[in-house]
């Protein structure tokens, strides 16, 4: 089927030694084409854990992962990056600081079609100052900057161009406004929805923060020890609210989710 599949991944790192630790424990989910799902989770539930798998970093103790009807289980990580956009916390990952705002959009715009990086030409030119207007960061008059330049959250506005400008079919998003100030965050959150909007991309994104994560997207999974433990969408979902989500939590991890980092999502 389209959209994303996971069926029954299992993580161990470390296997077989005294350090061993189940990392996803027969994680099972079924995204439709579209879907925009928050994940929350205390540190060390997982949820980066889930995404790297996605993305291929590490060979899976075991389970399947099919992206648009494709079985990507055994693809390379390097195969999959055409297909999966991914935003982290750390702005300075994902882009090349030392070539220029353009330059960033044009590898990022080009290496899905394996045209040329140099067939840049002046009508793609165009469409970025376009795209880098609507950002309203005033980005389109500084396209021959050097990416390194920009703001942590200048950078991250433009990664989020890069990593959905060549139409992926998923996109992951990692804590990415954790390190940015509150007012920057909210514009760069703003952006996310309307991008995720505008093109229908499936998306999945983690944050701390549990209002985000029930005002985001159509559906929030919490994952506990490896594990999904809560999946609400739909009606049950408007409905919720964050003390709500916390006893949802209790009863069926049967302890607290840490709220310590909640405010600063
Ligand atoms: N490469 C690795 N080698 C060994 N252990 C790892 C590795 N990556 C993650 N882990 C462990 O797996 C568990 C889940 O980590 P993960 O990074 O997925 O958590 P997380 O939910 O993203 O937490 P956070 O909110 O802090 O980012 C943790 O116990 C972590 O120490
Ligand atoms: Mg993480």
């Amino acid at each position: 089927m389209k959209g994303l599949s996971l069926i029954g991944l299992r993580k161990t790192f470390e296997k077989g030694t005294p350090n061993a630790k189940l990392a996803l424990d027969d994680v099972s989910l079924e995204v439709a084409p579209g879907d925009f799902i928050t994940v929350l989770g205390s540190n060390g539930a997982g949820k980066s854990t889930l995404f790297n798998a996605i993305l291929g970093k590490f060979r899976l103790d075991r389970g399947r992962i099919i992206l648009d009807g494709e079985d990507i289980t055994r693809l390379p990580d390097h195969r999959r990056a055409l297909n999966i956009g991914c935003l982290y916390q750390d702005p300075l990952r994902g882009t090349a600081p030392n070539m220029t705002i353009e330059e960033n959009l044009a590898l990022a715009y080009t290496r899905k079609a394996s045209r040329s990086f140099f067939a840049v030409n002046r009508k793609d030119s165009a469409y970025f100052r376009e795209l880098l207007r609507r950002l309203d960061l005033g980005l389109e008059d500084r396209m021959k900057t050097k990416m390194g330049l920009l703001s942590g959250g200048q950078r991250q506005a433009a990664s989020l161009l890069m990593a959905t400008i060549a139409e992926p079919k998923l996109l992951l998003l990692d804590e990415h406004t954790a390190a940015l100030d509150p007012a920057t965050a909210e514009k760069v959150l703003a952006l996310t929805r309307r991008i995720i909007a505008e093109r229908s991309i499936t998306c999945l994104m983690i944050t701390h923060n549990m209002q985000c994560a029930l005002e985001l997207g159509s559906r929030t999974i919490v994952m506990d020890s490896g594990r999904i433990v809560l999946d609400v969408a739909g009606q049950e979902r408007a409905k919720l609210t964050v003390p709500q989500l916390l006893e949802r939590f209790r009863e069926n991890a049967g302890r607290d989710l840490a709220t310590d980092r909640m405010l600063l999502g």
